[in-house]
């Protein structure tokens, strides 16, 4: 088989035989395969074990067929060289361990070199890059500031995002300084992953969604341009995800990504409409439609790539990321229904 670059060529809103797809989390505790090397390795250790996270990452390749790899990791990773404990229990989920923020420590921390700080993440790419090369590309990730700033602040994941509400409105001094910080962190760890070999990156701003659209000019937009204006990005797609994010499509669409992945509670038809021809878009299929029997997912399936329409510039993938509790059979048939209906739709 040839080195399937679909889902390349829609980052680059050139014409495809079929659609492309990949799952978010698409490595994961849905997956036996993954549950029995979990047994053997915590997660923080899976993530910093080169080997064992190329395994993971190719897992849903080899079961699901997705028509492209994202790197095993986690967004907290690039935390710990700042001085965040990070932890993840069973539960809870992360659990992070911030020294108390005020603006003299935080302009004091360093920007940390991820080839020191985070050497096992660069390895997992070369290894991954040598696994793949006759297979799919391999998509590289970060956190957005913002969300970021949320875990460290919050110390986890939380619901109504008060303690970080009101740093950013009590002291907006230490935010911005914060927000500043993990920009810079965060565009060397991701310049850092390219260099390594990411086909492509995705920006993750999961929480973002949770600022009105004034406050997310001020505290997230900004932060992510940051980011973006530091990849040293030559043919290297950006893609830029925020959950929630139907009333703030311009503003994330200006901030100089490739994509925009949105989630499902907008309509794909109108995000095209109102992105115009030159964003690509990737979704957004309900994570909870995976419950759905088989014929009814693949109903869902043909709704999207009708909203998505004929231009091109559409990777198929889930609103969010995939449920611990997914049968995999329905993740397996969301695959296979992509390429069967998008061929039919792309005339092949
Ligand atoms: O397959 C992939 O998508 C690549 C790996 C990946 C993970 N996390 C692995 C993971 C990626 C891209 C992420 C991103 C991530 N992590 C985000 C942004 C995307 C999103 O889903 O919104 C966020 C917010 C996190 C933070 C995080 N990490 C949480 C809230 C949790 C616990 C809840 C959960 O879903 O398990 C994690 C842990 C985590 N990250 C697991 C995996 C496979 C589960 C760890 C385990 O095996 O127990």
């Amino acid at each position: 088989m040839p080195f399937n670059d679909r889902f390349l060529r829609a980052c680059r809103r050139e014409p495809v035989d079929r659609t492309p797809v990949w799952i978010m989390r698409q490595a994961g505790r849905y997956l036996p395969e993954y549950q029995a090397i979990r047994r053997e390795l915590d997660f923080l250790t899976l993530c910093k074990t080169p080997e064992k996270a190329a395994e993971v990452t190719i897992q849903p390749l080899d079961i699901l067929g997705v028509d492209a790899a994202i790197l095993f990791s986690d967004i907290l990773i690039p935390l710990e060289p700042l001085g965040v404990g990070v932890r993840f229990e069973e539960k809870k989920g992360p659990v992070l361990e911030a020294p108390d923020l005020d603006l003299a420590r935080v302009r004091a921390l360093p920007v940390p070199d991820p080839v020191e700080t985070v050497p096992f993440v660069l390895d997992t790419i070369r290894v991954l890059r040598r696994e793949l090369v006759d297979r799919v590309p391999l998509i590289g990730f970060t956190g957005a500031p913002f969300t970021l700033a949320s875990y460290i602040v919050e110390g986890g994941t939380s619901r109504d995002f008060m303690k970080l509400k009101r740093l950013l409105f009590e002291q907006p001094d230490v935010a911005h300084a914060l927000l500043e910080k993990l920009a810079d962190t965060v565009a060397l760890y991701l310049s850092a992953q390219i260099e390594a070999g990411a086909q492509a990156v995705q920006i993750f701003d999961t929480w973002a969604g949770q600022l009105s659209k004034r406050d997310y000019a001020t505290f997230a937009g900004p932060y992510v341009r940051r980011v973006i204006e530091q990849l040293p990005r030559e043919g290297v797609p950006v893609m830029h995800y925020v959950n929630g994010s139907a009333s703030i499509l311009e503003e994330m669409a200006a901030l100089g990504s490739d994509g925009i992945s949105l989630d499902w509670r907008q309509s794909l038809a109108e995000a095209r409409e109102r992105l115009g021809p030159d964003v690509t878009v990737q979704g957004n299929l309900d994570p909870a439609t995976l419950y759905l029997p088989p014929e009814q997912i693949e109903e869902r399936v043909a709704e999207v790539l009708d909203e998505a329409g004929d231009a091109p510039g559409h990777i198929f993938n889930l609103g969010h990321g995939i449920f611990r509790d997914t049968p995999v059979p329905h993740a397996q048939h969301l695959v296979e229904c992509v390429h069967r209906l998008s061929a039919e739709r792309h005339g092949r």
